[in-house]
């Protein structure tokens, strides 16, 4: 879902760049949030939350307040989940807490493996995000 996303917003000619939770240090993945003008997070569900490993993403960006770089920065979200999800509300609330502009009616919840609808609905996710940074 992630690579279909960078690829619809690359297609519009906008710089991407992608990390990975488990791997990247929150401070690296911190500073390059601050830098940009949108995020997109994908985060899968437990327990009716976001799986855990995005809890210090969120502490960090909650202190930060990417608001006060003077750019007011959108955020898309992405989520599987095995039936009731949960981890897109919870994101949407701690994101909007830490001053971003959270784009709701977009967020994209598939159940466990996406099928090529919600890849292409990922594609199309980030072009319109690409054309939202570029206006
Ligand atoms: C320990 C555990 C807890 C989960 N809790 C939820 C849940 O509360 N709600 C839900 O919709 N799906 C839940 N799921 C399903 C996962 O969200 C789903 O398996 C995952 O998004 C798909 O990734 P996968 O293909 O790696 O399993 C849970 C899965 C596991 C293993």
């Amino acid at each position: 879902m992630a690579h279909q996303i960078v690829e619809g917003i690359m297609s519009e000619g906008v710089e991407a760049k992608m990390h990975f939770i488990r791997y990247d240090p929150e401070s690296d993945i911190l500073a390059d949030i601050l830098d940009s003008k949108a995020i997109v997070l994908g985060v899968p569900t437990m327990m009716n939350n976001p799986y855990p490993k995005i809890g210090n993403l969120l502490a960090y960006l909650s202190c930060v307040s990417p608001a006060n770089t003077g750019v007011r920065k959108k955020a898309a979200l992405f989520s599987s989940k095995g039936w009731a999800g949960g981890a897109i509300a919870k994101l949407t609330t701690a994101l909007t807490d830490a001053g971003f502009d959270v784009l709701e009616d977009e967020a994209i919840e598939e159940i466990y493996v996406p099928d090529d609808n919600d890849l292409d609905k990922c594609y199309d996710l980030g072009k319109k995000l690409a054309q939202m940074v570029k206006e």
